[in-house]
């Protein structure tokens, strides 16, 4: 179970909370705000959104202890920009796989080249950490038990067909979505956090569970 400790934090001391204080040094320099037409483009025509925007690293870990994470958990994160979420996933839960799907090319590239000195310089609890680029929509994610997705900009049809998509994996997926998502037959709200982004402190975000085939039927039955 999680512990209770107080969010936001208040007088931080960067040197109590070491993966913050690594991921922070390597990602000084890079920003995953500015792209190319041609990405722009490339994103555009999935229907989701190139606008860029950030978890913030304090709010990632209360999300951390709030989820859970263990060993049997497979850690997706749709659209995993520059990847800081994912490697504070990988380096503070022991979750069995933690990997970031993301569509742009230069942010690929940083995820990649950050992943790379993340494991030279510290110890990752996850036991398999990675990145790979393509279209959330069409990439493998059949073993994901939790799904990230920062994706209050995406629209709504996008949004509708990712819940399609997501229905399909085993039940008990849970889905934390910075938008909320339009009613459906899969995926129940089982609780609304506060949590800081870069855009916007304490934003909702959403979590969902994706129930099993015998109660979305007895749910339409009543
Ligand atoms: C708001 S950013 C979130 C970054 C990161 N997940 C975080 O919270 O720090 C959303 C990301 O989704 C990516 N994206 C948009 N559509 C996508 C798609 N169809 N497949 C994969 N990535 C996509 C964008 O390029 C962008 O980097």
């Amino acid at each position: 179970m999680s512990t209770t400790r107080p969010y936001p934090p208040s007088n931080e001391d960067p040197t109590d909370h070491h993966p913050r204080a690594l991921l922070r040094r390597l990602y000084r320099d890079e920003f995953g705000y500015d792209l190319s037409p041609a990405e722009d483009a490339r994103v555009a025509a999935t229907l989701a959104s190139s606008t860029y925007g950030e978890l913030m690293p304090a709010a990632t870990d209360h999300l951390v202890e709030q989820l859970g994470l263990g060993p049997g958990d497979v850690f997706y994160d749709l659209g995993s920009g520059l990847g800081k979420v994912v490697l504070q996933v990988a380096l503070r839960a022991p979750v069995r796989r933690c990997i970031g799907i993301e569509l742009v090319r230069s942010r690929h590239r940083v995820a990649q080249r950050i992943l790379g000195k993340v494991r030279a310089q510290a110890q990752l609890r996850a036991a398999e950490c990675g990145f790979r680029l393509g279209d959330m929509m069409r990439a493998r994610i059949s073993d994901a038990t939790v799904v990230y997705t920062c994706s209050t900009a995406f629209s709504t049809k996008f949004m509708n067909l990712l819940a399609e998509r997501l229905a399909r994996l085993p039940p008990g997926l849970r889905w934390v979505s910075t938008q909320d998502i339009d009613d459906n037959p899969w995926f129940r709200l089982e609780r609304v956090l506060r949590l800081d982004m870069s855009w916007r402190r304490r934003s909702k975000v959403h979590v969902y569970r994706l129930a099993n085939p015998a109660l979305r039927c007895r749910r339409r039955a009543t």
